[in-house]
């Protein structure tokens, strides 16, 4: 069988991999403690699964949803975002839900971009903003995220005849898998550099709800000016605890949105209803549950970054996400670091090199294990660490 090229252009994707070496080894009876996958271990609050069963009761649901999402949701995004940004969006025009936003996220670059064209991709960043890009035929021009800089691109690095090449700008705050946070002058700064070079802005703020130390992160639409230049992505997977049930969004400039529908409408019919129904409840809903679950994330956060500073895997002090981004000892690729916390403290961990090649040198620890599970690995870690030396 041959393959389009398109395909074979594509790495394996990093959580795949990652996943069946953690299912062969369990199957062999190995005991791992993975810190490897961003997946919310806390359960969908139960008010929002009863409106999902509710409305999973109801034939009415039963039919194929509409592209478009029920109005009924759409308004509960707009009202969202007004309540938790103060960004008044339009609701037909302004706002599109997704089968998730990686769904979106993959898919806007068959929108934009055209073979050989450039989209300006964070490194390290979340695969599908370049594999996207690759899809659609284009190329990824990777905006390399250092630690000197806090982890933000910098656009006067960019040369101008790659600028004017690219089409698509990706933004990720607060950021997968750095964890660095971005201020409304950043947001600023980049909608200059877009107007500029006439490029869209796609800022991806799937992690603006899982943050710490009182910490409240902003949207890039609450820059003045933002609606002409992007649109914002986000998602109920991790602000909702709902990854199981895949639903997300994006809003912002009405005539990107124009275009994900049409491309959209051609490609897949909807989100499935009674999800529909359930995100509306999960809008419409206090915040009480997010603080609270926060509350912990922080808790791990502070455990296990004491722990990873003392054993020598040095890493910032994540103000959002749930992640830790911690730099592997000298003389260590991020594979050959995960390889060896794998056999010897039957550990997972994922190397900084599977988010590009600006990851090397650092592996992503993932706050999304049980306490229980977490104060194991700690106490793998911190052995595996004494017999070291
Ligand atoms: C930065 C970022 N964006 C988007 C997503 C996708 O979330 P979902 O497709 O579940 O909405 C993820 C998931 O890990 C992520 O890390």
């Amino acid at each position: 069988m041959k393959l389009a090229k398109r395909v074979n252009k594509l790495p394996p994707y990093l959580f795949v991999e990652i996943n069946q070496k953690i299912a062969e080894l369990r199957a062999g009876g190995e005991d791992i403690i993975s810190f490897a996958i961003g997946d919310p271990d806390f359960p969908t609050p139960s008010h929002i699964i009863e409106h999902m069963c509710q409305a999973a009761h109801n034939p009415a649901n039963h039919r194929y949803p509409e592209t478009a999402g029920l109005p009924e949701l759409r308004q509960a995004i707009a009202e969202w975002y007004e309540r938790r940004f103060g960004v008044t969006l339009n609701s037909s025009k302004e706002v599109l839900p997704l089968i998730g936003s990686k769904e979106g996220i993959a898919h806007i670059a068959l929108c934009f971009i055209e073979p050989g064209d450039l989209a300006l991709v964070p490194n390290p960043g979340y695969p599908p903003y370049s594999l996207g890009t690759i899809l659609a035929g284009g190329k990824p021009y990777f905006m390399p995220l250092k630690e000197e800089n806090d982890f933000l691109p910098d656009f006067e690095a960019i040369p101008d005849k790659v600028a004017s090449k690219a089409k698509l700008m990706w933004l990720n705050y607060p950021n997968n898998p750095t964890g660095a946070i971005a201020s409304l002058d950043f947001f600023e700064q980049a909608i200059q550099f877009a107007r500029k070079h006439n490029l869209i802005i796609c800022h991806d703020a799937a992690y603006t709800e899982v943050t710490f130390d009182g910490y409240t992160a902003p949207s890039f639409l609450q820059v003045s000016g933002a609606k002409e230049i992007g649109v914002e992505f986000h998602s109920l997977s991790k602000t909702y605890n709902m990854t199981g049930w895949r639903i997300g969004m994006v809003v912002g400039n009405a005539d990107v949105i124009r275009a994900l529908f049409q491309v959209k409408s051609n490609l897949d019919s909807g989100v499935p209803q009674a999800i529909q129904y359930a995100a509306v409840e999960a809008l419409r809903s206090s915040w009480e549950h997010i603080a609270e679950r926060n509350a912990i994330l922080q808790q791990r956060r502070d455990r296990l970054i004491k722990v990873l500073n003392e054993i020598g895997l040095k890493a910032r002090i994540p103000k959002a996400t749930f992640y830790i981004w911690a730099k592997v000892p000298a003389g260590y690729t991020s594979i050959d670091f995960a390889k060896k916390l794998l056999d010897e403290a039957k550990i997972v961990v994922t190397p900084g090199i599977g988010y590009g090649k600006e990851g090397e040198g650092h592996v992503r620890f993932s706050l999304t294990i049980s306490d229980n599970h977490l104060e194991q690995g700690i106490g793998r870690l911190l052995a595996w660490h004494r017999r070291r030396r």
